[in-house]
């Protein structure tokens, strides 16, 4: 694998042990994947920034990378955390979490991280360019990252994302390349999409069908909003493991089908209408007649326009359920200072900020909720949360949602 004298050096030690350590990385992985040369990065997001998912072991890496590292090559921004570091007491965390979770996120701030403790960093300034080589983790963050932004970052997760942010390189290989990046797959959505849980019902339908793939879409016009394709992205990235997708017309690397395919043949093509909807709707939302405890809404993490819809529908009424809409601290600034956060609680209901029901260490707040089932709009979120909490998961329009939050059951109708 080629080096330049730069990266030469540090994989030599002579940039420090920090430093070396995460070129080794580095060119192992190269290796592993057949990689010719590094390219630079200039930005990273950080996927093991939950002690959740980090673990103590994970925890005292990063501790240690940071007593030798001076700072982080690459802008560098940190994912969902474990806990709400806003109000962790309200929301129902325990000290101890709330302790542990402050260690890794000081540890990565010494190096430079930002600790935003979010999944949607785009929404809130961390927006590379079209073609712009990146090292994100966190799925639905690089399928919008790739898919949306037409930004370049392999799959990354904490051990390369933290080489990446150390070393600002990452070995050329995967989507980096032009090669990898081509449509396989065609899918013709002819169901009437709207609420962002259609989105989530597209792509998990999608996901399902072609796995690690490149699925390219017509039939999605030019009224597709940010907050669709979060939710497209992050459930293609749940029942499949989805990197990067296509929109003909719409996304910077599809102006026409010929274009996104670079010259592929499809691999196979379908046709998504009102059935196919209506069955992975099904899939995620299983259930009948328990009393709804939770409703989570905002994963990935709320936009501001999203907690706007949600608190007009919340407008004058009180909830029944625990009421979580899941966000970053930027956007729960703003809410406030525009006086949609104040309608949202003088409901009853939470924005809650840093984590997410997901990669948060949620057992002690659910303890407290008492939990029965929950409802969300996100396919992700319903994918996972039945496997993680083992209970009744109910799926549907945000309105449906809140409706649930405001009877305590949720209405299928
Ligand atoms: Fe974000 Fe957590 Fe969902 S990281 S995408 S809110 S599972």
């Amino acid at each position: 694998m080629y080096l330049t004298e730069e990266e030469q050096k540090m994989l030599n030690g002579e940039r420090g042990p920090s430093v070396q350590k995460a070129m080794q990385i580095q060119v192992q992985l190269g290796e592993i994947y057949g990689a010719e040369r590094m390219i630079p990065v200039k930005s990273a997001h950080m996927p093991g920034s939950s002690v959740v998912v980090a673990g103590e072991g994970a925890l005292k890496f990063i501790e240690k990378m940071g007593e030798n590292c001076e700072e982080f090559a690459a802008y560098t921004t940190l994912n969902t955390a474990a806990v709400d570091l806003d109000r962790p007491e309200e929301i129902g965390f325990k000290d101890g979490d709330v302790q542990r979770q402050k260690r890794l996120t000081c540890a990565y701030e010494k190096m430079g991280g930002i600790a935003c403790h979010t999944c949607t960093p785009y929404l809130i300034g961390h927006v590379p360019m079209k073609g712009e080589h990146v090292a994100w983790g966190e799925s639905s963050a690089i399928a919008f990252a790739n898919s949306v932004l037409g930004a370049r970052t392999n799959r990354e997760g904490g051990p390369s994302a933290l080489a990446a942010a150390i070393t600002g390189r990452v070995p050329a290989y995967g989507y980096h390349l032009d090669e990898n990046r081509k449509g396989q797959y065609i899918i013709d959505v002819q169901a009437r999409l709207s609420d962002v849980s259609d989105f989530g019902s597209l792509g998990y339908w999608v996901g399902q069908k072609v796995g690690s793939g490149v699925p390219v879409f017509t039939g999605i016009g030019h009224e597709v909003n940010t907050d669709q394709l979060k939710m497209l992205g992050a459930a293609l990235a749940s029942s499949g493991a989805v990197a990067l997708f296509h929109i003909v017309g719409v996304t910077p690397e599809a102006p026409t089908l010929e274009a996104a395919m670079g010259g592929n043949e499809p691999k196979e093509r379908w046709t998504f209408g009102e059935a196919e909807k209506a069955d992975a709707c099904a899939k995620l939302n299983k259930h009948q007649g328990q009393p709804v405890s939770l409703v989570a809404l905002g994963c990935p993490h709320s936009s501001l326009n999203e907690i706007i819809t949600i608190a007009k529908l919340l407008e004058g009424r009180l909830v029944k359920a625990t009421f979580w809409v899941l966000t970053s601290q930027p956007v729960k600034h703003f809410a406030y200072r525009s006086g949609y956060g104040q309608i949202i609680e003088a409901a009853g209901a939470k924005l809650v900020v840093d984590t997410c029901s997901v990669l948060g260490e949620m057992s002690a707040p659910m303890e407290k909720i008492g939990m029965t089932a929950m409802a969300t709009n996100s396919a992700k979120l319903a994918h996972y949360a039945p496997g993680q909490w083992n209970i009744p998961t109910y799926y549907g329009t945000t309105e449906q949602c809140v409706n649930a939050a405001v009877e305590g059951v949720f209405n299928n109708d």
